[in-house]
């Protein structure tokens, strides 16, 4: 059944990403949807299309969407959708963002996909059975020294949000490699279980920002927390996720 789950958030998320790549840098209609937070028609033309499939193949599934909110379904799985993480970035042509499809089981997400239509990079995991790029096995970086560790972080759109994210950022900054910030928080998730960062941490996320990266994450041999070091859960909005290794020396 995962399996099956999975197939369809992949191609949910492959049916998005063409929308996605047709608007981008063409005519944008950008509205200014919250404080510092905007929305573009790609974003809703995309989620519409992951909806569809969802709603095709699993009437009863319940889906949290960003732009639609929550559509109620009988079963007990939960599709979380983000169709454009990255909205801030793909309003300025910028191209780095990303698509993310989880599902979850009773708050458990059983398989996640983050799909970057422009690099063709498509991170997937089902738990239990390790996490892919374009199918082939990843696994978080091998770094065990701070010194060495690529730390990326988003700081949300909030003030408070953006104080906290700058206190420990001023501690990391003086003693890692270097800092890192993509503007897509499930991208920068992914990243981590691929190898390509070896910490992330944000403040401000919402659920459809990580519940797919997340197992990403875990799936590669990575760890999940809060900033304190607490099991993470998808309604948690401040995320710190590792190679593992360098986890207890950040909290
Ligand atoms: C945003 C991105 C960004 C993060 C913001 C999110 P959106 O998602 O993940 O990297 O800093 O907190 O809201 O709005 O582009 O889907
Ligand atoms: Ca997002
Ligand atoms: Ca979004």
């Amino acid at each position: 059944m995962t399996h099956h789950l999975l197939e369809t958030a992949l191609e949910a998320a492959h049916r998005a990403g063409e929308i996605l790549m047709a608007r981008l840098w063409g005519e944008l209609d950008v509205t200014q949807k919250g404080y510092r937070d905007v929305v573009t028609a790609a974003d809703t033309a995309a989620e519409s299309a992951i909806l569809s499939l969802i709603r095709e193949r699993f009437p009863t599934h319940a889906i949290l969407a960003e732009e639609s909110g929550a559509i109620d379904g009988d079963a007990p799985t939960v599709w979380v959708v983000d169709p454009l993480d990255g909205t801030t970035n793909y309003a300025r042509g910028h191209p780095t963002f990303s698509v993310s499809v989880a599902v979850l089981e009773r708050g458990v997400t059983l398989a996640g996909v983050v799909h970057d239509p422009v690099r063709g990079h498509t991170f997937a995991a089902c738990r239990g059975a390790g996490a892919t790029l374009n199918g082939r096995a990843i696994a978080a970086s091998p770094a065990d020294r701070l010194a060495d560790a690529i730390v990326a972080l988003d700081w949300g759109h909030a003030d408070a949000d953006r104080q906290r994210a700058l206190h420990h950022l001023n501690r990391l900054a003086g003693e890692c490699r270097t800092i890192r910030t993509l503007g897509s928080a499930a991208l920068a998730l992914a990243y981590v279980g691929a190898g390509w960062l070896d910490v992330y941490f944000a403040l401000g996320i919402k659920p459809w920002d990580a519940a797919a990266a997340s197992l990403i994450v875990t799936e590669a041999g990575g760890t999940v927390t809060t900033l304190e070091g607490e099991p993470w859960s998808i309604e948690d909005a401040a995320i710190l996720a590792t190679n593992g290794r360098l986890h207890p020396a950040i909290c």
